[in-house]
């Protein structure tokens, strides 16, 4: 948090730290790297600020997987340019740095387009951040860093500072899988693995910090190889003291292996839920995507989690109106939800992003054709999370607490099955595992109570 305080009574600049606002969009790995870039400019004196305004240095961290978020960085642009001459104007100074994915694909037309900007780096060099600002200060125009260099930057980032219950750990980065649609692969670069040793190092020292659940994230989590597969890393996870609960995010359904499948059903600490994105359940678009698999393979694989964990549940991601879709097809997308029930989903429109191959396919789809589908599909996986959430009234479920609810007195914790769970307790609850009964079922959280004590 902010110390408010400090804007109502100025301290003499030479004493006052440097204010540092990261303002995140886009995906987990994201959010990991905006946590990362704190780390890194930390010892150079900078905290945390909670708004643009005031700071010493704002990051914006870009998204460009779809159209209307890269579009969105040229206008925040436009608002802290605003803020920076109000700055200027009155004789102080705010420096502007553009991170993400937008940086790397497109840093040249932000220094083109966007008058304010000192900086512009891109997520393989963000462990340069330090030495990156210092040459900005010097510079005339603006400094632009986006070479791909995985491999150093995970060396040369600092050790981890936790805050919170759960956290991310970066296990790979990239993607080769060239899924039609997707800029991925040309922002992030070519798949590459952290060694597993450097990972579970990383794993124990948020453990020893109080963290009690482990996120591993990658944009193919599943195609992990650093040494071992994520089943073995998962397993070796497990065994560090403090870590209660593993989740992994976001798998590819080809890279699903039965050893992955099997560590459902054998590790306790690994929870019953799974991001899988399927796209499509028609089998001629999958193809058309570069899925690489169909949707019978799909349910297969659906099949195999659940008899490996029954209560497993299910996430995933949908993209309607992708070139040359027919109505048949994404029918077909419908049918597929109906077959598997998913807890949880994220679907789209498609958006076409110049340089992939899909953009210059033909058979693209009229936008009020892609929003009805897109309603329609919504309206299903809407009811489909909300049946799954009433299912667990009645029941009791282990919540781990990771903070204060809405309300005085009230908790905040996530079940197994990642919904959020809101009960009457209380603080020193926090970053325990904790069994409560579930009352109440809305489509975005669950509500609950301290079981009663069965009678002596
Ligand atoms: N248009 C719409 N959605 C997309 N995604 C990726 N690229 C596009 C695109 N061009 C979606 C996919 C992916 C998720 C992260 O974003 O569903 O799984
Ligand atoms: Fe993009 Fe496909 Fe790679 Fe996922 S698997 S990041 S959708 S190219």
């Amino acid at each position: 948090m902010t110390d408010r305080s400090a804007d109502r009574h100025p301290q003499p600049q030479a004493s006052r730290a440097k204010r540092l606002y990261i303002e995140t969009h886009g995906c987990q790995m994201n959010v990991y790297d905006s946590e990362r870039m704190r780390d890194v400019l930390a010892p150079l004196g900078f905290v945390q600020a909670d708004a643009p305004e005031g700071a010493d240095l704002v990051i914006l961290n870009t998204c460009h997987i779809r159209e209307k978020a890269t579009e969105k960085v040229f206008s925040t642009l436009g608002r802290l340019k605003q803020e920076k001459d109000r700055r200027r104007a009155a004789g102080g100074q705010m420096t502007i740095a553009v991170a993400g994915c937008v940086a790397q694909a497109q840093g040249e037309e932000i220094a083109r387009r966007a008058p304010g900007v000192d900086l512009v780096v891109g997520p393989q060099a963000y462990h340069q951040l330090p030495e990156l600002i210092a040459r900005s200060a010097r510079a005339n125009g603006v400094t632009l860093e986006t070479t791909f260099t995985p491999e150093e930057k995970f060396d040369a980032l600092p050790a981890r500072a936790a805050s919170g219950v759960s956290a991310f750990v970066s296990v790979q980065e990239g993607c080769d899988k060239f899924c039609t649609f997707c800029v991925v692969p040309y922002t992030r670069g070519a798949e590459y693995s952290r060694p597993a040793e450097a990972v579970l190092a990383e794993t124990r020292a948020l453990a020893a910090q109080g963290v009690r659940e482990i996120v591993f994230i990658g944009q193919n989590v599943n195609a992990y190889h650093g040494g071992m597969s994520l089943a073995g890393l998962i397993r070796a996870a497990a065994q560090i003291p403090g870590v209660e609960r593993i989740r992994y995010t976001t798998s590819h359904p080809n890279e699903m292996s039965d050893d992955l499948i099997a560590a459902h059903g054998e590790i306790e600490a690994l929870m019953p839920f799974l991001h899988l994105p399927v796209q499509s359940g028609s089998t001629r678009v999958l193809r058309a995507m570069n899925r690489k698999h169909d949707a019978e393979a799909y349910l297969a694989i659906v099949e195999k989690l659940r008899a490996a964990r029954r209560d497993i549940a299910l996430s995933s991601d949908f993209i309607v109106g992708f070139p040359g879709e027919r109505e048949s097809e994404f029918e077909e997308t419908l049918a597929l939800v109906r077959a598997v029930g998913f807890a949880q989903a994220f679907s789209f429109k498609y958006s076409r992003r110049p340089g992939t191959p899909a953009a210059d396919m033909p058979g693209q789809v009229a936008d009020d054709v892609a929003r009805e589908r897109l309603q329609r599909l919504q309206a299903l996986l809407r009811a489909q999370q909300l049946a799954f959430n009433a299912q667990q009234i009645g029941k009791r479920l282990p919540v781990l607490v990771d903070g204060p609810g809405r309300h005085p007195g009230q908790m905040h914790g996530r079940s197994p099955y990642l919904q959020a769970v809101h009960f009457d307790g209380d603080e020193r609850q926090i970053g325990a595992v904790t069994t409560v009964e579930i009352t109440a079922a809305s489509l975005n959280s669950l509500g609950a109570r301290m079981p009663a004590k069965a009678p002596a």
